[in-house]
């Protein structure tokens, strides 16, 4: 039996390819993270901002790459996502669809750039898909951002909606904190079924408890991504730079850190540092 080329396979369950010469890759397509979701196989996101990172994550089999409007406070070097703009993030999200072969890419749509009305929502949401080749976009908030979400979909734009803890309405919310505890777990259930209403293929839940989000899975046909939102989820999703360690500092305790990039940077760096200082760097089979 030919070995199986996963990227491939996954998440299709199609039968076995030969590894020397792989079928091309398919697009992740929202058809696709719907039947993932039927199936109970679970369905990973992660921010990425630029060409290696986006190559990196596909080549991982990462199913759906967020362009986040966290590229502000983890890219761009702001406090918070608030000042970023569109003409900012396209950039951004051009890198990304131009170098993920297979994963979904998903465009977050910035502060101020959609909550005016629909009709704003929907050309903010054009020029993601038209400029930056963005397969879908997100967007921050429940069921009072049903209107906009209709608009989009019904203009031809899939949308990924996000409740719970939404970073963008921070200063409402009084900071990062848990969404949806005792009495409030109503709204974000409201929240959830109002944007399937409206017409959302998927949405982030941001720091919910995992029971109310686990509830929610069960209850919705869409798909479920969660941040700080427990295991019952049909998906996660975390932002690279915290999962793999180039942010150093106080985690939030929803991140596991699979790595320390900014070690192993650091170190790389120093030495670099050194050898130049020592004139070790170049050496003869680096020099014409
Ligand atoms: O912008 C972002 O990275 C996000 C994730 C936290 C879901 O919205």
């Amino acid at each position: 039996m030919p070995e199986q080329n996963p990227e491939v396979a996954a998440p299709y369950g199609g039968g076995a390819k030969d590894a020397a010469a792989p079928a091309p890759v398919k697009r992740v397509r929202t058809h696709h993270l719907a039947q993932m979701k039927q199936r109970g196989e679970k369905i990973t996101m992660l921010t990425a901002y630029d060409m290696y990172t986006a190559q990196t994550f596909d080549e991982a089999g990462v199913d759906m790459l967020l362009v986040g409007d966290s590229a502000s406070n983890n890219v761009l070097g702001n406090e918070t996502s608030l000042p970023i703009t569109v003409d900012e993030l396209i950039p951004l999200t051009r890198a990304v669809a131009n170098s993920a072969n297979r994963a979904m890419v998903v465009a977050d749509l910035p502060f101020g750039s959609y909550q005016a009305s629909p009709e704003q929502g929907y050309l903010t949401a054009v020029r993601f898909m038209k400029e930056a080749g963005a397969h879908c976009v997100k967007m921050e908030g429940g069921a009072e951002m049903a209107p906009v979400i209709t608009k989009l979909v019904q203009g031809g734009i899939p949308v990924v909606a996000h409740i719970g803890f939404t970073p963008q309405s921070e200063h409402v919310l009084g900071g990062y904190r848990v969404q949806g505890r005792d009495d409030a777990a109503e709204r974000v259930k409201a929240d959830a079924r109002a944007v399937q209403e409206a017409g959302a293929f998927a949405v982030v839940m941001e720091m919910v408890p995992g029971d109310v989000a686990g509830e929610i899975t069960r209850e919705l046909d869409i798909v479920t991504i969660g941040i700080g939102a427990g295991n019952q989820t049909d998906g996660q999703v975390l932002v690279w730079q915290d999962a793999f360690g180039l942010r150093t500092g106080k985690m939030a305790r929803f991140v596991k850190q699979y790595a320390d990039l900014h070690g192993v940077l650091l170190g790389a760096a120093k030495e670099y540092v050194a050898d130049v200082r020592a004139t070790t760097f170049p050496g003869a089979e680096h020099t014409f």
